[in-house]
């Protein structure tokens, strides 16, 4: 059963930090998204150079129905540039604005954006407030949603940052239309890891629409946003600072953020590495009993489906999987030196365990050469 384009919003419940996620389209030209929001004396959009010139005209125009300053800094491009550099420009354009502590800070991008303006909102005058207005697939169904905000050290990815929820979530649809095939692509990764984890019939509706999705049909996008959504908030709801349960929604991380560091950021986007470890976890599951081998070859058969890669990189053509090995070891799941995998413990159920070294490593020899 597919979502209506416009649908009520997705509620994510924090107790006083409680929020909505509203989805559907015409939502940066709509009065009603800025509703309820506190009172600011100023705005500070935060966007990049890609982005910004196609929609924080539009975003600056309802901005401006509602607060008296708008502001926009645009920061450069790409996952290369989720550092400290970047999160300096933020602070510099809010105090070269003498941006006070009730500021509103508003996010206009895709998850690098994001992540990296709801770090600034938390550390500005010690918090300041913040809305998302995600603009890829990716951000729309994960990043701009649940409050995990960062930068990437050169050590690790998103190793420096803080938890921070937002004040509200603007999904606008409309904004998909321009977003880059392969960046569209990453973006189902973060979809269809829903399914394994906790919402089988989920994926098996995913599997339906996975090319209505590529065409970007919007009943489609629209019920792939939500119900991505409604999963992420019922996990954050119980565990908002993944002390347990939240660490399922890193099913395929693992071995995702390896590939991510280890080939250089922005070499594989995000998405690309998410689904090639989805992928490798799930072999990972197989390889302790945990699922069949149909599973598996059903999740690697949808993840090239979905336009992703499936077969891993090299690394390190000495010791790949050493190489790899010693990525996972700064993930954030790991635990005094042991890796900590999100595996599928039965179709819809994640479980997170580590594995034998050597274990990993045949997974990875077999992912790279598969
Ligand atoms: P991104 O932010 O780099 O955006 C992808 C590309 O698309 C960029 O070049 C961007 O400028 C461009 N773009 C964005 N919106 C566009 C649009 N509407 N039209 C045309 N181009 C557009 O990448 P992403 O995939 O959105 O996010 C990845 C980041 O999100 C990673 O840093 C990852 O760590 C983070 N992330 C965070 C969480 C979380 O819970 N906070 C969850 C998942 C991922
Ligand atoms: N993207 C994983 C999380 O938000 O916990």
């Amino acid at each position: 059963m597919d979502t209506p384009v416009i649908s009520p919003p997705v509620h994510i419940e924090l107790g006083d930090r409680s929020y909505e996620i509203r989805i559907g389209p015409g939502l940066l030209e709509d009065p009603h998204s800025l509703e309820g929001l506190p009172a600011a004396s100023s705005v500070m959009v935060v966007s990049n150079v890609t982005v910004a010139p196609l929609y924080a005209a539009r975003l600056m125009r309802l901005l401006c129905t509602r607060f008296r300053q708008v502001h926009l800094v645009e920061l450069p491009d790409g996952e290369a540039h989720k550092d400290w550099g970047s999160l300096n420009l933020i602070f510099d354009a809010l105090l070269a604005q003498a941006c006070d502590r009730k500021t509103l800070l508003v996010a206009l991008g895709g998850g690098v954006v994001g992540d990296m303006t709801g770090f600034a909102a938390a550390c500005y005058m010690r918090g300041v407030p913040f809305v998302q207005v995600p603009t890829t697939l990716l951000a729309q169904v994960d990043s701009s949603v649940g409050g995990k905000t960062a930068i990437n050290h050169p050590l690790g990815k998103n190793m420096i940052g803080a938890f921070y929820q937002p004040l509200r979530v603007l999904c606008d649809l409309d904004t998909l239309d321009t977003l880059p095939e392969r960046e569209l692509s990453a973006g189902l990764a973060e979809v269809i890891k829903y399914g394994p984890i906790a919402d089988m019939a989920f994926l098996d509706w995913i599997e339906d629409h996975i090319e209505a999705l590529r065409r970007r049909e919007p009943a489609a996008l629209a019920h792939a946003i939500r119900r991505s959504c409604e999963i992420k908030a019922e996990v954050v709801g119980q565990d908002e600072k993944e002390s347990g349960l939240r660490a399922i929604l890193n099913f395929g991380h693992t071995f995702g953020h390896a590939i991510e560091a280890g080939m250089g950021y922005g070499q594989w986007l995000h998405g690309e590495a998410v689904g090639c470890g989805l992928v490798m976890a799930a072999r990972l599951s197989q390889r302790l009993g945990l699922v069949d081998g149909a599973f598996v070859e059903r999740l690697r058969t949808l993840v090239q489906r979905a336009g992703l890669p499936v077969v891993a990189p090299v690394l390190d053509v000495q010791d790949n999987a050493a190489r790899y090995l010693a990525l996972m070891r700064v993930d954030k799941k790991a635990e005094a030196g042991e890796i900590r995998f999100v595996l599928i413990d039965g179709p819809g159920r994640a479980v997170v365990r580590g594995a034998p070294d050597a274990l990993v490593a045949e997974v990875i020899n077999d992912s790279c050469r598969a």
